[in-house]
């Protein structure tokens, strides 16, 4: 099962996952990382990079968060690789744990 990105990475992105991933298999948005259904190999490194414990398994998404399997396969088809972390964005603590951010994710 491969691991999801999900909706308490918007507006966070914090970017450090992407630096343990063996095969590159992230994915970016403006304002939001997907992970590439077909090149992500379950490693289980990248959930414990994340600040905002945004990545899960497949099969263990929290409740609602289902949709974010569609958009991380959609998504990776379209956006860019990324392999090396960045900054989060300057406005990314007033935004963890924000309930109903998948309206605010820009494509
Ligand atoms: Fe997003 Fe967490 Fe990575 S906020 S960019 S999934 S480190």
């Amino acid at each position: 099962m491969p691991y999801v990105v999900t909706e308490n990475c918007i507006k966070c992105k914090h970017t450090t996952c992407v630096e343990v991933c063996p095969t590159d298999a992230f994915r970016e948005g403006p304002n939001f990382l997907v992970i590439d259904p077909d090149a992500c190999v379950d490693c289980d490194l990248c959930p414990a990079e994340c600040p905002v414990e945004a990545i899960f398994e497949e099969d263990e998404l929290p409740a609602g968060q289902e949709v974010f399997i569609e958009l991380n396969a959609e998504l990776s088809q379209v956006w860019p690789e990324i392999s090396t972390s960045k900054a989060a964005p300057d406005d990314h603590e007033q935004w963890n744990g924000v309930e109903g951010k998948l309206k605010l994710l820009e494509r």
